[in-house]
């Protein structure tokens, strides 16, 4: 059996759409929702994610104020553009591209985001919120990844959920975001890690796997049993001399083999990947909604 391949742009598209009509009507009352956008350095995939915030932004009516800086940027310069931000009234939405140049706290600069403007979910206000299941900006991959399911009739309630990788982005927000309480989520939910000792032995048991460790292989066919939904997160750049570019997008799953076996499974580019952006316009519109009390 072959897998039914979830089409994450598709679902992405929905909810654009879905979002677009919000938007609109925020526009005739005068409302735009506005995103500010801050990357430090010049990683390559930082950059190419940025634009594609940017480009997302401007294709769907919200203002974006992009801001692209030097890498030896200081930690006081950094903390003063994001004061700036929270003060302004045409920026709903703080975003302030991750990872920062080591000389950077991270932490320090997520503390300093107005919660009110956290579309990103990161500062520990929502991140404790979100934990206890009180209503928050979501982290805008571990949403997508709920959207994704959801939307894809996938049952969660009651599921053993193998979460494999511990990031603060990924990992720990998707684990905590489907053991909750709640429609569209209620799994039983384990979380694996470079620690794990046999990672095969917890995979085997899923009903749905989410991969998010950030190596191409780590979830590889023997890993997992028969009719088992996966969501593959990982984005890596593998060497490919076929390429023009010199190398190819890869997930974090042995995508080939493992559709075989799976029921449902999402592809690499054209998963997971459309939907991060797509919850960050949802979660900007969201607070220009709560901005202006509409
Ligand atoms: N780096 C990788 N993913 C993300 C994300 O969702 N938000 C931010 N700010 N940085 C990231």
């Amino acid at each position: 059996m072959s897998a039914k391949i979830i089409d994450g742009k598709q679902v992405a598209a929905d909810i654009r759409e879905e979002l677009t009509k919000e938007i609109s009507e925020l526009r005739e009352r005068g409302i735009i929702p506005g995103l500010g956008v801050i990357l430090v350095g010049a990683d390559p995939a930082s950059q190419s994610y940025v634009s594609a915030k940017e480009r997302a932004c401007e294709n769907m009516g919200i203002f974006s104020d992009d801001n692209r800086l030097p890498t030896e940027t200081t930690q006081k310069e950094l903390l003063a553009l994001v004061d700036k931000m929270n003060h302004d009234p045409k920026i709903n939405g703080i975003l302030v591209q991750l990872p920062l140049p080591k000389h950077i706290d991270e932490a320090a600069v997520l503390l300093a985001i107005d919660p009110d403007k956290d579309v990103d979910g990161f500062h520990p206000m929502s991140v404790g919120k979100m934990m206890v299941g009180e209503d928050t900006f979501l982290p805008c991959t571990p949403h997508g990844i709920v959207q994704l399911l959801s939307r894809s009739g996938v049952e969660t309630s009651g599921a053993h959920v193998v979460v494999v990788g511990r990031s603060n982005i990924v990992g720990k927000p998707v684990a905590n975001m489907l053991l909750q309480k709640k429609k569209g989520a209620n799994a039983t939910v384990t979380l694996c890690h470079t620690r794990t000792k046999d990672v095969g032995y917890f995979t085997r048991q899923a009903d749905i796997i989410i991969a998010a460790s950030g190596w191409p292989n780590t979830i590889t066919a023997d890993m997992v049993k028969e009719g088992v939904v996966v969501i593959d997160v990982g984005v890596n750049r593998v060497e490919d001399a076929s390429r023009e570019r010199g190398y190819r997008l890869v997930g974090d799953v042995d995508f080939d083999a493992v559709k075989e076996k799976a029921a449902m499974i999402t592809p690499v580019p054209g998963g997971v990947g459309p939907m991060t952006i797509t919850m960050l316009l949802f979660n900007t519109v969201e607070s220009a909604r709560r901005a202006n009390k509409v």
